[in-house]
């Protein structure tokens, strides 16, 4: 899909959706209950269609209504995963370990998602090894089975991982004790554990080490509220501070401690209470950004704050530590007349420059945010081709837009 943004100044509140990144390891640990699975705060984005869509397959029933979700898996079946949605996205990998828990197997096509580095997934298939199983990848797909019964495992991830950590922890949850060092969960992970919790899994977090002992499950209902998506809120407060007034509402602000610090010593103007972030169209000073893992400043805000960095006094510096290659909209600010100086995985940008909007290609989730947040601002009307990546991760995006003033037109 490509849109045409025209220009605008974004006015008024946006109510921030369920997370992206809890609602999908979430949905994949759901076939571990026995019984059903009632999840409010749903985001509708095309990664949660596609995980549906696997749920559908292993015929469990699905009914999506609003932002509330009602799962069966009464019917539950053991499948291969070889749909498209499974190499489509990244996360249906959280499939794999739910599928060793329950069925000690698993055939799936190696996951995909945005292209933002080479994204291996040697740590989670250690773990799995450390936890008695074997595999082989012929032709992009994974088989994994089991190559001895162990019914006790004390293993250390070989990464700090978010999704090897949950991995490691559903694929666990079949045997009768383990203990998983070097596990990394950012809010969204810790609330997969949470739900794991209310399914019955007994499971202690102590710093980065998890500690599970088999109890008995039992049949009945389990209710969850997804928490709200840290980065689309972020997304619209930059927005706020590029070009508009904005109230972001039903934001987890203690999620996003670091990144709003930024933005307040940097002198933007930016208010925010425990639930609510207020933006407002401002100039700040220059900014020097290093990702990390949580409470580190996120990856998935790095080309957000890029765009930002536009209206920063003096010069920026955004250094990318967790993926290889997800500097591209440094590249596309570069080539619409920014001073950008760009070596390796780090950028340099001179703020407050004079830019030429062109047409732009959003090449993965984050990525076409940013060029969003930049046609907005640009002041300009600006084409984006590939907006579909968009949709992957920002619930009802466009409508979102159009409530606070923002005109896109579908093309
Ligand atoms: N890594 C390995 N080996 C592994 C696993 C990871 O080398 O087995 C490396 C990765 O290549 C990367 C680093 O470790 O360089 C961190 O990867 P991690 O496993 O922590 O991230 P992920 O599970 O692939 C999730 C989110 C990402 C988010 C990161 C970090 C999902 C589906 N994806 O990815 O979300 O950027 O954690 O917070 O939950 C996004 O939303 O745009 C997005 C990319």
């Amino acid at each position: 899909m490509d849109i045409k943004v025209l220009s605008s100044v974004p006015k008024g509140n946006v109510y921030i959706s369920g997370a992206k990144n809890a609602t999908i390891p979430l949905l994949c640990a759901s076939i571990l209950a026995k019984g059903r699975v009632l999840l409010r705060n749903v985001p509708r984005i095309s990664d949660v269609y596609d995980i549906c869509n696997i749920l559908r397959h292993l015929e469990c029933r699905v009914a999506f209504k609003g932002h509330t979700m009602l799962i069966d898996n009464t019917n539950l079946k053991y499948k291969p995963l070889l749909l498209d949605e499974c190499r489509r996205i990244r996360g249906s990998y959280y499939f794999i370990g739910s599928f060793l828990t329950l069925f000690s197997k698993c055939e799936i096509w190696l996951p995909g998602g945005c292209k933002i580095g080479s994204r291996p997934i040697d740590a989670h298939l250690k773990a799995f090894i450390d936890l008695g199983y074997q595999y082989k990848i012929e032709e992009d797909i994974l088989t994994i089975y089991k190559a001895k019964t162990i019914s006790k495992a004390g293993i250390s991830l070989i990464k700090k991982s978010v999704g090897a950590s949950i991995n490691a922890v559903l694929a666990a949850l079949c045997l009768d004790e383990c203990v998983i060092e070097n596990t990394l969960f950012e809010p969204e992970g810790l609330e997969a554990l949470d739900f794991l919790r209310k399914i019955g899994f007994n499971i202690v977090l102590d710093k980065d080490r998890v500690t599970y002992k088999k109890n008995p499950i039992a049949f009945r209902l389990i209710k969850h509220n997804i928490i709200p998506d840290r980065m689309e809120a972020m997304t619209y407060a930059v927005l706020g501070l590029l070009n508009g007034d904005l109230t972001i509402r039903r934001v987890d602000t203690a999620a996003l401690k670091v990144p709003l610090e930024i933005l307040r010593e940097a002198g933007f103007n930016i208010s925010y209470t425990a639930s609510e972030i207020i933006a407002k169209k401002s100039y700040g000073k220059n900014i020097y950004i290093k990702t990390g893992i949580y409470p580190g400043f996120p990856t998935d805000l790095q080309s957000i704050f890029g765009v930002l960095t536009l209206k920063s006094l003096g010069t920026s510096k955004i250094e990318e530590c967790i993926f290889n290659d997800r500097m591209q909209i440094y590249y596309d600010l570069r080539e619409s007349g920014v001073d950008c100086v760009i070596e390796n995985n780090s950028c340099e940008i001179s703020g407050v420059a004079s830019f030429r909007a062109r047409e732009y290609v959003a090449c993965d989730l984050r990525h076409g945010a940013a060029l969003l947040l930049l046609a907005i601002y640009s002041g300009e009307p600006v084409i984006i081709r590939n907006f579909d990546f968009v949709l992957r991760g920002y619930d009802d995006i466009l409508n979102k837009m159009k409530s606070i003033g923002v005109k896109i037109q579908i093309i």
